[in-house]
């Protein structure tokens, strides 16, 4: 179970804060959102009931291709980053360096995501292709990043004389684009993303699954947490006894009165990547030009990331003393699974006397109190969502939950949160400057937009 605590936003507690009250008087639509989701789900949360068949075949497929000594994810944005948040949350933080018997035999996982040449050049150094599975993940089949990195992936399969059936599956829409038509014209395994679920809440489809059951998650124990928050949410009318509800309802008020930042900050270095998958779900979900009357509101705050405790000696002073215009989620993990007992050393030296013999937990959870306490004080508000322990039940949770809060914010906002014009526009502009056939139009746009730039400074 995650446990949330509101007490450090609410105005009892923290100056000019919004109010028990404040909440109270959105009650009525938070009840209609409530109620409006319990009249259609939306395709994100029917997939926890609709994909078992799916499951079921990706587990297979998992036992039938472990003996893989590499998976390498090629995808991008909600094609990537749930996969990079269950690897940081479930897996060893050094996985690919464990020895085979380390991994219990499991292959090691990478994400080649950016078409930094870089990058791609070192991961492939790295990698041996007669040992590796590729998963192209992409919902569209045409994202100009992943399809690129696919030709690389393609070309080296083919310059090694390898079966692009052996050492490649594909995720992506059960029928349209151009992934599906190679998968059938080709015979190349495939899994489906349904088509009413959005690349950044897919992590539950096989977009996330399929690695994690590569590396011997259990993903019924992650899709179980998403159904125990499912029912934990329908069960509630209460906003202030509703997290999701009641999360939405503060994060809401608190944009409306200017605080334009959400800082997501685990005190946790597995629940960093966790954090990621959050800047991309709020940003992309809430960041919205018109709402659905189509009136200009530009909506949105801006999500970043921190990481406790290292980020006390480099962002909350800020936090502190800057702008208030910040309200901060903490993560925090009550049982961490690796105890490290800090030695009663130099015990006649006042500086280091205190720590001897103490958890470390201790210590990263008091810095996380102390912090949130210190901010409170400052009169910044912040909220603490606390993991019992890190695993998969809980990240599944976790997700589930996000989804969800994302999903309310956004029918408080009045904004679409299943669409993301803004990204479609860069990509448009992309094929036209990579000049791909059918965007000549947008070319002569573009190249019209570039004559303005002006005051290029060597
Ligand atoms: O959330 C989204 O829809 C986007 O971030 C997409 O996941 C991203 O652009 C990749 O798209 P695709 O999976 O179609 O390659």
């Amino acid at each position: 179970m995650l446990k949330f605590d509101f007490t450090n936003a609410i105005s009892d507690n923290v100056a000019n804060g919004v109010s028990i009250e404040d909440v109270k008087k959105i009650s009525r639509r938070l009840h209609d959102f409530l109620e409006s989701f319990r009249q259609g789900m939306p395709g994100f949360a029917k997939i926890l009931d609709e994909q078992e068949d799916e499951r079921r075949k990706i587990v297979d497929f998992a036992e039938k291709n472990q003996h893989f000594k590499n998976f390498v994810v090629v995808g991008i944005g909600g094609s990537a980053l749930g996969v990079q948040a269950i690897k940081g949350a479930l897996l060893h933080s050094e996985w690919n360096s464990l020895s085979d018997d380390e991994r219990n035999g499991y292959p090691r996982l990478f994400v080649m995501d950016n078409v930094d040449p870089e990058h791609i050049a070192e991961l492939l150094d790295i990698i041996e292709p007669r040992q590796t599975l590729f998963n192209v993940v992409s919902k569209s089949g045409s994202t100009a990043e992943t399809m690129a990195n696919y030709l690389i992936v393609r070309g080296l399969l083919e310059a090694h004389g390898l079966d692009p059936k052996k050492h490649l599956v594909f995720t992506t829409d059960p029928n349209e684009g151009t992934l599906r038509k190679i998968s059938i014209d080709e015979d190349i395994p495939a899994f489906s993303i349904p088509p009413n679920v959005g690349g950044r809440f897919s992590v539950l489809t096989p977009v996330g699954l399929l690695s994690s059951a590569m590396v011997g998650i259990d993903i019924a124990e992650m899709i179980d947490g998403a159904k125990e928050e499912l029912q934990s949410f329908l069960s509630q009318d209460d906003a202030l006894k509703n997290p999701v509800l009641f999360n939405a309802a503060l994060h809401y008020l608190y944009s409306k009165m200017g605080k334009n930042i959400s800082v997501m900050m685990p005190y946790s270095n597995a629940l960093y990547t966790m954090a990621d998958w959050y800047r991309q779900l709020w940003a992309e979900s809430l960041g919205k030009e018109k709402d659905l009357t189509g009136e200009i509101v530009n909506a949105g705050q801006t999500p970043i990331k921190s990481l406790g405790t290292i980020d006390q000696h480099s962002q909350v002073q800020l936090y502190m003393e800057g702008p208030n215009d910040k309200i901060i989620t903490f993560l925090r993990v009550e049982e961490f699974r690796r105890k490290t007992v800090i030695p009663k050393l130099h015990e006649d030296k006042k500086t280091l006397s205190y720590l001897g013999g103490k958890e470390m937990k201790k210590l990263i959870n008091a810095e996380q109190e102390a912090t949130a306490l210190a901010l409170m004080e400052k009169g910044r508000p912040s909220l603490t969502i606390s993991f019992e322990k890190i695993d998969a039940r809980e990240v599944g949770i976790f997700f589930f939950y996000y989804e969800l809060t994302v999903m309310a914010t956004g029918f408080l906002y009045g904004i679409n949160p299943f669409d993301q014009p803004g990204v479609e526009l860069g990509k448009t502009n992309t094929y036209a400057l990579m000049e791909r056939e059918g965007f000549e139009e947008q070319k002569e746009h573009v190249e019209n937009l570039r004559k303005n730039l002006k005051y290029l400074v060597m």
